[in-house]
């Protein structure tokens, strides 16, 4: 497949550092090893709005045993490019989470903070069993204790951009990640 042309993509973006061809690849590995993992148990994928939509997209057609789909909306708050660690939930899931072994789908792990929040609200309701799949991990600036269970791709602290991550609302649409220009 042609890569996107980036001259298409105005402004921000300083270098790609995850092309669309290695997500590719890492997503199709990761829905094996789900797939194998929750062989015979009620799955359920868990994204949080709205970065991870891509991610989950893919990553859905990528895990070969039934599974079902829920989305949260958790807003959190920002000074720059940095979550506060104040998060409201704004949206539940529909599914009774007590009856499904739960996958948290996320696009990003940075200080943690919103994870952190949201795991502690889907404990309270008791699931069968409960992890973190994350698309990429930036160690570097946890704030929180927490690990995923899996993650694709451990990237340093840079803000990034691209397949489903946004910059302000923008770029989400951009097929590869790519590391964010601040305006000089
Ligand atoms: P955390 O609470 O700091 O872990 O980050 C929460 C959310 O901030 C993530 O789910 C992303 O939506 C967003 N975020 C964190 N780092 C980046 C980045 O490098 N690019 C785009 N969004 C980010
Ligand atoms: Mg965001």
């Amino acid at each position: 497949m042609q890569m996107t042309n980036m001259s298409e993509f105005h402004g921000h973006i300083k270098r790609v550092l995850i092309t669309e061809e290695e997500i590719a690849e890492a997503v199709a590995k990761t829905g094996e090893i789900i797939s194998l993992e929750y062989k015979d148990k009620p799955l359920i994928l868990v994204s949080i709005l709205k970065g991870a939509y891509i991610f989950l997209a893919d990553l859905s057609r990528a895990v070969t045993i039934p599974h079902e789909i829920g989305f949260m909306a958790a807003k959190s708050y920002f000074e720059g490019t940095e979550s506060t660690g104040k998060v409201d939930i704004t949206m539940d899931l529909a599914q009774d989470v007590s009856k499904y072994h739960v996958l948290i789908v996320e696009d990003i792990i940075d200080t943690g903070r919103t994870l952190k929040e949201v795991m502690k609200y889907l404990e309270s309701k008791n699931p069968l069993s409960l992890k973190v799949l994350t698309l990429l991990d930036k160690p570097d600036r946890r704030l929180v204790d927490l690990e995923s269970d899996y993650s694709l791709f451990t990237i340093p602290d840079h803000f990034v951009i691209g397949y489903g991550l946004d910059y302000a609302e923008y770029y989400r649409n951009l097929p590869c990640i790519a590391e964010f220009e601040e305006d000089s």
